[in-house]
């Protein structure tokens, strides 16, 4: 490190996408390296409206590698962290930044430590993914800060080894996890199968459902089904290979139809599988398997499909809309069964708001006069829910990793290295 002082900080800022798998990943060959059982599929969500920014930061007065998520330090022992940050640092390679005098060869970033910190534009705790953005933009962030050469599926392969759903947060648009066969987990990467332009018309509308609940962890949920269910097995083998196959052609087409059923069929079967585990794992509550209801009664009553539902290891909807017009339909039979418990509409209903502007809400008086759907044939008045889905987020699909080139949105002090 031919430098002339010790007190520079290096810093790079990123920011990653979170998905929604359409496809899923559940159950683990491989524990340690992240290998997974089935190849799955997802679609990237905008980062304007979920996504992670993670500054990393390096320095030769850094005592010891520290982050902070949120603001808050965490710890970086864990065994995830720790392979993420030996697999990164071993394709680091020389940076020179001429102008600060800096030069940092490709053994010193074995020496150097790191600051790294992490702020995610959603709440942690609404169970959406955090971990899948949080990991791919650390290493993302770090390949960019020690020049590393590969490629964004080279760099999913570290990612993955973060959390497995990770790896596909490195592209935008629609993209595959290739299960690999190799036992180092080396063929196990994420490739992109379009990007975010493809299928412009999808809009996709987050129900954040209210549970008191603390869910089982993906990571442990997924082992209790490897040791248990037959089910799974079944899945791995049978199903969803052919199921990949028809959801590449499905999107390669732009066909909403087999899309639609193809998502909703295996949200299903993987909460099946969960319900074939021993003790069986619940992640869909009332408000969950209601608002399948509502989606199945009105595709069902539709010529073709409007929507397709999917639900992580947790009771929030994932609902992505045919076009613009089926998400105002969409929102609308949501509003109806699902009024917001508080006078705050613009609260409720975040992210791309024009949708419900388009749908006629601009207010809560607005809600108040929605009619029932007409699928509704029955005259049993339809029940209403208030209070039982937290808020909406409305989105679509959205671009890859990206790195901000403006220092002031840096979540590190650049004198310093410490959070700012
Ligand atoms: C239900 O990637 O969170 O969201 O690899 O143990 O970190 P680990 O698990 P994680 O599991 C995600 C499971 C899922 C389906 C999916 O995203 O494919």
């Amino acid at each position: 490190m031919a430098n002339e002082s010790q007190n520079w900080v290096l810093m790079v800022t990123a920011q990653t996408p979170t998905n929604i798998a359409v496809i899923k990943y559940w159950g683990k060959r491989d524990e340690t390296l992240i290998l997974p059982v089935n190849d799955s599929i997802s679609v990237t969500l905008d980062p304007n409206h979920l996504c992670t920014t993670t500054t990393v930061a390096v320095s030769p007065s850094f005592q010891q590698d520290r982050m902070w998520l949120n603001g808050k330090e965490i710890s970086l022992s864990g065994g995830r962290f720790q392979s993420c940050l030996r697999e990164i640092r071993s394709r680091a390679c020389d940076v020179e930044d001429k102008k600060k005098g800096i030069k940092i060869t490709k053994e010193d970033w074995g020496k150097l430590h790191l600051h790294i910190a992490s702020y995610n534009n959603f709440p942690t705790a609404a169970g959406l993914a955090s971990s899948a953005a949080g990991f791919a933009c650390l290493v993302y962030a770090l390949g960019k800060l020690m020049n590393v050469k590969e490629d964004e599926s080279q760099l999913s392969a570290v990612a993955r080894q973060g959390s497995g759903s990770a790896c596909r947060s490195l592209y935008g648009g629609f993209v595959k996890w290739i299960m690999g066969k190799e036992e180092n987990g080396n063929d196990s990467l994420a490739v992109q199968l379009a990007d975010e332009k493809h299928w412009d018309d999808l809009v996709i509308l987050i129900a954040v459902v209210s549970s008191r609940q603390k869910e089982t962890s993906s990571t442990s949920g997924m082992r209790e089904t490897v040791e248990t269910s037959l089910l799974l097995q079944h899945r791995a083998k049978e199903v969803v290979p052919k199921r990949i196959l028809q959801m590449e052609e499905a999107i390669r087409n732009r066909d909403f139809t087999s899309f639609s059923k193809l998502t909703c069929a295996d949200s299903n079967q993987f909460h099946a599988v969960c319900l074939d585990t021993s003790p069986p794992i619940f992640y869909m509550n009332d408000t969950s398997h209601r608002i399948i209801s509502i989606v199945e009664k009105w595709n069902r009553s539709e010529e073709a499909p409007q929507v397709a539902y999917t639900f992580d290891a947790g009771p929030n909807a994932v609902l992505i809309a045919r076009n613009r017009k089926a998400a105002t339909l969409l929102i609308q039979r949501l509003l109806y069964y699902f009024p917001p418990s508080s006078d705050d509409l613009n609260s409720y209903i975040i992210g791309d708001n024009s949708i419900a502007k388009d749908a006629g809400i601009n207010g809560i008086p607005d809600i108040e006069a929605l009619l029932p759907p007409p699928e509704i044939k029955d005259n049993i008045p339809s029940q209403k829910y208030k209070g039982d889905v937290s808020y909406f987020i409305c989105t679509r699909p959205g671009r890859g990793p990206v790195s901000l080139s403006d220092e002031s949105q840096a979540l590190l002090n650049g004198e310093n290295g410490l959070p700012k």
